[in-house]
């Protein structure tokens, strides 16, 4: 059972890294990464399905290069989402069998480029099936094309997240446009495959697989269609996504990948056979847990009712968190200055907030928590995915050091330096 990150397991790799000599004086906020763990989660995963699938991980959950070469050592690939996202996954040494392309709004030269390198490409609506086209006729690639569809089995409990829902700005809705969809598999002969994804965080399993479900029926439909036809060729790939909900509650379960994909075999049991390649595109499952953050508390205001703490991480890269908290969750934990956790709970309740200079930059309100004091440690947990590839650029403050570490801290690696004031000046000129 793969679950969340302890805080005594958090507490150890700290005060490791600090008798390491990894946290310096103006390391006010450190990110870590545990890689053990991370290799646990990609292991599961690759374990569970066939092995002919293809585990395309969500470079725009965590886009750290030292993470994905780390991800490039597991039979894993990478999903972009962006050409930029392809160019790091090329760059990490991915061979193009191993990319699925997913942007929403490709231009005609960023699919001309990734028809030549052969990567997996999904197309997002009709406009774009048409631009491949005229490229194949320019120059037929070997690079496999699916469609997303967009099922339209409903939204999740967060509606910026959920993609499935009537009206989405992704892919084909499949209600309106069922028979144009399957007009396409018979005209193109290039298209090979269906891509969906119902939402990220919000959607239960039970959601996600109704997403798999209307789109298996109609690719059974079209498949025989095909037959019909008279042509050889059949949809034979088949891309479920990402979107699998992890916990960010210290006494929520959560709900496993081995019981998704059981769910999964037993509802659709050709997915599991060689009728169909599977690709999956999981982010958050893969990352959340493994990351978590910790900053230097600098300040503790007092008011009459309630304690402010302030430190050195916040919307910058809790974008999510401080825009629409009543979606988004971390537990907090704190640690004395030496790492030790705190216990207790303190009289007043405590907000936490950031250094950035809007009222918005608050990543708790009104929260228990053990008395608070300026030199402690505040460590806010499940920060490894859609955290730092979020980060805003706003106040201009620099990107903290990132410490990747394996089995509870006996090595550390740096994954990235503190950002430095140089490279921030690059980023505005
Ligand atoms: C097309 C696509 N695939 C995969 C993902 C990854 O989702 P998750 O991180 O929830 O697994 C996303 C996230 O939004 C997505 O848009």
């Amino acid at each position: 059972m793969l679950s969340r990150l302890s805080e005594t397991k958090m507490s150890h790799a700290f005060v490791r890294a600090m008798n390491s000599g990894l946290i310096g004086e103006a390391d006010t906020a450190i990110l870590f990464y545990d890689l053990s763990h991370l290799r646990e989660r990609i292991e599961d995963l690759i374990s569970l399905f066939p092995k002919s699938a293809l585990h395309a991980v969500a470079v725009k959950a965590n886009s750290l290069t030292k993470i994905l070469t780390e991800i490039k050592t597991f039979d894993a690939g990478l999903e972009a989402a962006s050409l930029p996202e392809l160019f790091l996954a090329e760059h990490a040494g991915f061979p193009p069998e191993q990319i699925v392309f997913d942007s929403p709004v490709k231009t005609v030269q960023e699919i001309a480029y990734a028809l030549n390198l052969g990567v997996h490409i999904n197309a997002d609506s009709f406009a774009e099936l048409e631009r491949v086209s005229e490229l194949q006729k320019q120059k037929p690639s070997k690079s496999p094309v699916g469609v997303r569809i967009n099922p339209q089995v409903g939204t999740g409990t967060i509606l910026s997240t959920s993609v499935a829902g009537e009206y989405s700005k992704f892919g084909i809705p499949m209600k309106s446009h069922r028979e144009a969809i399957a007009e396409c598999f018979l005209k193109y002969d290039w298209l090979r495959g269906v891509h969906i994804h119902i939402g990220s965080q919000g959607c239960e399993p039970a959601l996600l697989m109704k997403g798999i479900e209307t789109v298996l029926m109609f690719v059974n439909e079209t498949n025989e269609r095909l037959r019909r036809a008279g042509l050889q060729r059949r949809i034979d790939i088949f891309d479920i996504g990402g979107g699998l909900p992890v916990s960010y509650h210290r006494d929520k379960e959560p709900f496993q990948m081995s019981q998704y994909k059981e769910e999964i075999k037993f509802r659709f049991p050709d997915l599991f056979t060689d009728k169909f390649k599977l690709i999956t595109e999981f982010g958050r499952y893969i990352h959340a847990n493994t990351g978590w953050t910790a900053s230097r508390v600098e300040y503790v205001k007092e008011e009459q009712h309630v304690r402010t703490a302030m430190i050195h991480v916040g919307a910058d890269m809790f974008l999510r968190k401080c825009y629409r908290p009543e979606d988004w969750h971390h537990e907090i934990s704190v640690l004395d200055s030496k790492g030790n956790i705190k216990t207790g709970k303190d009289e007043k309740k405590y907000i936490v907030v950031g250094p950035l200079c809007f009222a918005g930059d608050m990543i708790a309100r009104e929260i228990d928590l053990p008395k608070v004091e300026p030199g402690d440690y505040m460590v806010i947990h499940d920060t490894g995915a859609y955290t730092l590839s979020m980060w805003s650029r706003y106040n201009s403050r620099q990107i903290p050091k990132v410490l990747g570490y394996y089995e509870d801290g006996e090595k550390f690696e740096i994954l990235r330096e503190r950002e430095s004031l140089s490279t921030l000046w690059e980023f505005w000129s």
